[in-house]
């Protein structure tokens, strides 16, 4: 197959028979690899590449021939009518959820040495990536529980996409913690491959230049998701158990289940096929814009379009001004967040269709305008939002904006590369990641009427961010905004310097006077009432230059350590009923 696709450059240097008979064994046992693991197998991996690559070389837009225009959504502001109506629907529809988080990327960007999922969320309680999304997940599943009055008790499952690069550290960091409170068999954990890279246009596949009987290899994108829970099985049993959603998301988003029991409740009272979350997204902001895509010949398809495509599409199709702010002072085509919501039976009916196979892309980077050779090994890649690009224009596909504060944080950029990023834009670092936290949680706060003092500005690893009071609380506590007002009652009061920390289900505030550092802890069977009025030094962060190697790679990458000078820590660790008045202040 090899020799007919063109590939004998692949087997030039091989010497006669009985040399490195072992060692040409592996690179056939590899290419088996490669062939069972690409739907349609390598021959068709080297077919797709050569024609994307001719594609490539003509400059050949996509979307050409395509009219793009705003499509139909929902735009909800936290707190609002619609938004808690919303999340009602959504908390009584998560019982019937399942969700896949794709964890296979390298990070490249961030070059932090571990996976992103084991880097802590915020350092005030070192909570890391995946034990907050799995404990909002059982946040959810008990939430759902008790407003389905526990006449449901399916547990939620999650899917974890790896790759060679992240698997075994994924399932340690699993194992090591006992799942985080999931059962064991709740979690499935699917490996995505690798694929070939492309030396040239003519698709011919790359050796590894450290081995050469070894095809050189990169991932192929987190579009591979949708073939690998194909091909996994999980679909057709989720089916069977009375599912409905599939809740796919990305590795280190902390605000994301902020926005998911209401994205959930637009896609089960809209009945969409497919909810993509966005956020407002300023003209030529470097992310993808949704836009509904209409071609004369009938096709129509609501899509997420790449920034730099965005502007040439509307400049083609007659908008003078390309890219650009309408009245809002934001582009009317919303930022695409890649956190979708698919509804399983329509998911399956396509991927029946498909075989889960995504629409790919190619972007060689080449060594001159020839465009005859690349700069380095290319590679197909695909990406999990293109899912639509297939769907009929019957099917039904919406997406829902939320506050960018409220639903939007990932950690991306290294340092360097955050503080060189423009003004105005957001940084995407450890960084603004871990202040955008604090922030959400201050200003969901504010919204049930807490008085939280306006944060001061902080300069970190050369990024100036917001420093609201460090909030944070445990997805238990509260995971809706009417949970919140339930939780919290009387006049509550907290100031810029404070830190707040409350780690338990039945916690109920019914007054606080704060300025200084307040841990809560409590068991799920207690309860506690409390009113407190705390002042101490508190917690203070100090910044740290990301250079210093005698530091741990987490607190570089965010510039900041806490120095913890003094608490208030109260503790119920015994079931029972507390009512507690605490006071430190004369
Ligand atoms: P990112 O865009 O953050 O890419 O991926 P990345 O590969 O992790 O980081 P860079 O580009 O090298 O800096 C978005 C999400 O998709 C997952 C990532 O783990 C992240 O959750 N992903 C990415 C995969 O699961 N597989 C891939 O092949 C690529």
């Amino acid at each position: 197959m090899l020799m007919e696709e063109q590939q004998e450059h692949l087997f030039a240097h091989w010497p006669e028979p009985g040399s490195d008979d072992e060692k040409k064994k592996c690179f056939f046992d590899q290419v088996e690899k490669l062939d069972a693991s690409y739907p349609g197998g390598l021959r068709a991996y080297i077919h797709n590449a050569r024609q994307l690559l001719a594609d490539s070389k003509a400059g050949k837009n996509p979307f050409d021939g395509f009219t793009p225009s705003v499509p139909a959504g929902e735009f909800l502001s936290y707190g609002e009518d619609d938004f808690v109506k919303f999340e009602e629907a959504g908390v009584n529809e998560a019982c019937y959820a399942v969700f896949v988080l794709v964890a296979g990327g390298l990070g490249e960007r961030l070059g932090y040495s571990g996976i992103k999922l084991a880097l802590p969320s915020e350092t005030t309680t070192g909570t890391c990536f995946l034990q907050l999304y799995i404990e909002s997940i059982l946040a959810l599943q008990e939430a759902s529980y008790r407003k389905n009055k526990g006449n449901i008790n399916l547990q939620i499952p999650l899917v974890i996409m790896t790759s060679d690069d992240t698997h075994s550290r994924t399932q340690e960091l699993l194992e090591s913690n006992a799942y985080f409170g999931m059962k064991s068999d709740q979690v499935h954990l699917l490996k995505q491959e690798k694929v070939a890279c492309l030396q040239d246009n003519d698709a011919r596949v790359a050796l590894d230049p450290s081995d050469k009987y070894k095809i050189q290899t990169k991932p192929h994108g987190h579009g591979d998701v949708h073939a690998m829970l194909y091909s996994s099985g999980l679909l057709d049993q989720w089916q069977r158990l009375g599912r409905k959603w599939v809740l796919f998301f990305q590795d280190t988003n902390g605000l994301l289940f902020k926005a998911i029991p209401a994205a959930l409740g637009v896609s089960a009272t809209k009945d969409f096929h497919v909810n993509s979350l966005a956020v407002p997204r300023k003209a030529k902001e470097a992310i993808g814009g949704i836009a509904q895509l209409t071609h004369s010949d009938g096709r129509r398809m609501v899509i997420n379009v790449e920034y730099n495509q965005l502007d040439p599409l509307l400049r083609a199709t007659g908008h003078v001004h390309g890219d650009a702010n309408n009245e809002t002072g934001y582009s009317p085509f919303p930022g695409n967040i890649n956190q979708l919501i698919l509804k399983l039976g329509p998911y399956i009916e396509e991927l029946s269709k498909t075989k889960g196979a995504i629409t790919e892309f190619v972007n060689p980077k080449y060594k001159d305008s020839s465009k005859t050779s690349f700069k380095s090994s290319t590679r197909l890649e695909c990406m999990m939002q293109d899912y639509p690009r297939t769907l009929s224009p019957s099917a039904r596909v919406g997406f829902t904006v939320m506050d960018t504060w409220l639903a939007y944080a990932p950690v991306k950029n290294n340092p360097e590369d955050a503080a060189k990023v423009p003004k105005g834009n957001p940084y995407h670092s450890g960084t603004s990641g871990e202040m955008a936290i604090y922030r959400a949680h201050s200003k969901i706060l504010r919204k049930v009427g807490v008085k939280v003092e306006d944060p001061r500005i902080g300069i970190f690893n050369g990024q100036e961010v917001e420093v609201w009071p460090r909030i944070v609380w445990s997805p238990k506590w509260a995971m809706t905004f009417s949970e919140l007002k339930q939780k919290l009652s009387g006049s509550c009061q907290i100031s810029q310097k404070s830190t707040f920390v409350i780690n338990g289900a039945n916690i109920y505030i019914e007054s606080l006077l704060l300025d200084g550092a307040l841990l809560v802890y409590s068991v799920d069977n207690s309860e506690v009432k409390l009113s407190a009025r705390v002042k101490n030094d508190g917690w203070i962060f100090e910044p740290v230059n990301y250079k210093d190697n005698s530091l741990p790679e987490e607190i570089r990458i965010r510039g900041f350590a806490i120095k913890k000078i003094d608490q208030t820590i109260l503790k119920y660790d015994q079931s029972g009923k507390y009512c507690v008045d605490f006071s430190n202040i004369n």
